[in-house]
């Protein structure tokens, strides 16, 4: 983490998981673990259609409300899609956008990936893009390659006033739902090549504020460890983000440098 010049952001994913009949005391239970005085910005990533209900039931939590996915379209006849002024209206502030698991499953493409920030950018949702390589590329060497391609591609006519609203995640597919996490040296090499990406592109200030997260089996036990890395500002939680307790756990792990 570096406090001084960005800002660390701890992100839950609940991909598609809990129930509306849970959530309140999900947040009970959350508010009873959290550290008093917020250390981070914290996010639940929820699915879209619960996003009122977890805003209602954490009113006094402060926790933000993030999505997981968004249309590239702003509005029309695509069944089944959600637009960013839709999330927008709902309360949402974060989005998701080119998880590993909707690459795979969904056949999202870095194209797709770019239009959806720019469509979250539009309507003043914060993107957090998920980056990531696979163990065979990993494996071969080509982790950075891949990693500063998918970079370049999410990023691809955003200026560098949107830049600022944006966080990007560092997800190796290989340590995703695994418990295998990145070592420590591993996740910050490749988020400090990341912001090296960045500052490449958009100069050394504006790298300087990017909010990179890592994500991948981190929870309540290695959580303080990664966020001690200076270029790991935060973490994208899925598994641990489930269970409360765990959670305010990794939220407490940022108070450390503070
Ligand atoms: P896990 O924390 O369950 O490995 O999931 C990480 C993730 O995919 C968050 O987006």
């Amino acid at each position: 983490m570096n406090r001084k010049y960005r800002k660390t952001v701890i992100a839950g994913n609940w991909k598609m998981n809990m129930l509306a009949s849970e959530i309140k005391p999900f947040m009970e239970q959350l508010k009873e673990n959290m550290p008093k005085t917020r250390p981070c910005d914290v996010v639940l990533c929820t699915p879209a259609v619960m996003i009122p209900a977890m805003l209602k039931a954490g009113k006094d939590c402060k926790v933000a409300a993030g999505a997981q996915d968004v249309s590239k379209h702003e509005k029309g006849a695509y069944t089944g899609e959600i637009s960013a002024s839709q999330l927008a209206d709902i309360g949402a502030k974060y989005c998701i956008v080119g998880h590993s698991e909707r690459r795979e499953y969904h056949g999202e493409d870095d194209m797709l990936i770019n239009a959806k920030t720019k469509a979250l950018l539009e309507k003043g949702i914060a993107p957090i893009i998920c980056v990531g390589e696979s163990l065979e590329q990993r494996e071969m060497d080509l982790t950075m390659e891949h990693i500063a391609y998918q970079v370049k591609a999410a990023l691809s006519g955003i200026d560098a006033s949107q830049l600022r609203r944006c966080i990007i995640a560092y997800e190796p597919i290989w340590a995703i739902g695994t418990g295998k996490t990145a070592t420590a040296e591993q996740a910050q090499e490749v988020c400090q090549g990341i912001r090296a990406v960045i500052r490449g592109i958009y100069g050394a200030r504006p790298a300087r504020a990017v909010s990179i997260l890592y994500g991948g089996s981190m929870n309540a036990a290695n959580a303080e460890e990664l966020l001690a890395q200076p270029d790991i500002d935060g973490g994208l939680i899925g598994g641990a983000s489930l269970k409360p307790a765990d959670f305010a756990t990794i939220v407490k792990a940022t108070e450390q440098g503070a």
